[in-house]
């Protein structure tokens, strides 16, 4: 926390707005977006590629965080957006989105989902396996319709990051084989069908990426790709899609390059990797998740009790936890955290985070240096922005908390804080026979 985002009463400023008013306005726990860091980041990744000069995307991977205001700024930033599910596919539309400038991906698209991306003129399909290829010949058959689509390929790079967020290794639930021939495969048939109108390839290596070698690695291998289907089947691919991954930085030891130094590296690299080749200028694609919403985001929380150990670790409980963000329970995911009212205060203990939740393994952070609270005191997670309302639920039926978005020292609800009713809304009492 740098001093231009604190106010003059040395509270923590988000999106211009102190941050101990959004707590008392909103209550907690409350997740905030500071919207221009959202767009900020959207025009570095533009702007890296209108330096480069190539043709270009900029699709947002939603699922860091789906809601019509964040479609909304996505659209207003002229940007693209990349969903995986129907229900994302629907928030989007509710949203306005123009789904030409959305991409579908997914391992198991339904014949449901496929059927609404083609109704509603998604801008590209990311083919992920045969069945697919399949059951979207069939629903392009049925609705007499034609689709862009492109190819997903495993690359075979393992990225240097947690395996449950790893995706580009051989041994992966996504995209084609390369090395048994399955993408050469799929190439054929997705030529062979005159309703799939085929612009490109497309493969991810996986999320919070610190190492420039693997994202250079992917640009190489899809070049290889691309190259290999001109020479061997005549197929000119117009898009080189690299996927997302781009890591961020969550405490002080994470020295990740900027997210759009990583695109560079990835322009450079397609750019000299296609020299000796006859693929002339593909357009390159991008879909970062994470690194667009992450640092924008702040998880605002309201201490409670506590619990001191002789010789141990206090336990500083908050109003929260991993019904809000489960990252750090299932990925060992590590955050700061800050006093909201002197977020500069020297820290005079170190305590473990805890969270509400009835499970010992729901500890938001194991080991945070913070002045001595109280109860009623306001806490910000920060960096909280990617995953984590966006995996939220109601454990424990607790209420998922509500998001506001601050920009510019205003503030507005973006999704309202869920209420008990809402917890009951879809039971239905049993009826015994
Ligand atoms: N493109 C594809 C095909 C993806 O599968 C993903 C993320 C992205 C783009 C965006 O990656 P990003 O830029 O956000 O790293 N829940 C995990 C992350 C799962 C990422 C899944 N795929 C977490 O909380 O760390």
């Amino acid at each position: 926390i740098t001093a231009d985002q604190l106010n003059e009463a040395g509270h923590l400023l988000i999106g211009g707005c102190d941050a101990i008013d959004l707590a008392h306005e909103y209550q907690t726990p409350l997740v905030v977006y500071d919207v221009s860091q959202i767009r900020q980041q959207i025009r570095a990744f533009k702007r890296v590629f209108e330096e480069n000069d190539v043709s270009y995307a900029v699709s947002y991977a939603s699922k860091a965080f789906a809601a019509v205001a964040m479609y909304q700024v996505v659209n207003q930033e002229g940007a693209y957006i990349d969903v995986v599910s129907g229900g994302e596919m629907y928030t989007a539309i509710q949203a306005g989105f123009p789904m030409e400038r959305a991409s579908f991906h997914g391992n198991n698209k339904s014949y449901d989902e496929l059927v609404m991306a083609v109704k509603h003129h998604v801008g590209v399909i990311v083919i992920d396996n045969f069945h697919e290829i399949d059951l979207l010949s069939q629903v392009l058959n049925e609705l007499d319709a034609k689709t862009k689509v492109m190819i997903r390929i495993t690359p075979g790079i393992s990225a240097h990051t947690n395996k449950y967020i790893q995706t580009g290794q051989v041994d992966s639930k996504f995209g084609f084989d390369l090395a048994s021939g399955q993408a050469d495969e799929a190439l054929q048939k997705v030529l062979a069908n005159p309703r799939m109108d085929l612009i490109g390839l497309h493969a991810h290596i996986g999320s919070q990426i610190f190492e420039v070698a693997g994202f250079e690695g992917v640009a190489n291998k899809l070049v290889e790709v691309a190259d290999h289907w001109q020479k061997k089947f005549g197929y000119q691919a117009k898009v080189i899609n690299v996927g997302g991954g781009f890591g961020i930085r969550y405490v002080k030891d994470d020295q990740p390059l900027r997210p759009e130094q990583f695109v560079d590296a990835i322009i450079k690299a397609i750019k000299k990797a296609v020299q000796p080749t006859n693929l002339g200028k593909p357009a390159i694609w991008i879909e970062p998740g994470r690194s667009i919403v992450g640092p924008a985001g702040y998880n605002l929380y309201t201490v409670g009790s506590r619990k001191d150990l002789p010789g141990l670790k206090s336990y500083v409980t908050v109003d929260g936890g991993m019904g809000d963000n489960i990252r750090p329970a299932l990925y060992q995911a590590k955050y700061e955290t800050v006093l909201v009212s002197d977020p500069q205060a020297p820290f005079t203990e170190h305590v473990r985070l805890a969270g509400k939740y009835c499970e010992s393994g729901d500890i938001l952070c194991q080991d945070q240096a913070l002045p001595k609270t109280k109860p009623g005191d306001v806490l910000a997670m920060l960096d909280t922005g990617a995953y984590g309302y966006s995996m939220a639920s109601n454990y424990n039926r607790n209420p998922r908390p509500a998001v506001v978005f601050a920009e510019n020292g205003h503030s507005q609800v973006v999704i309202k804080r869920e209420t008990f009713a809402d917890l009951t809304h879809l039971d239905q009492p049993y009826e015994q026979n």
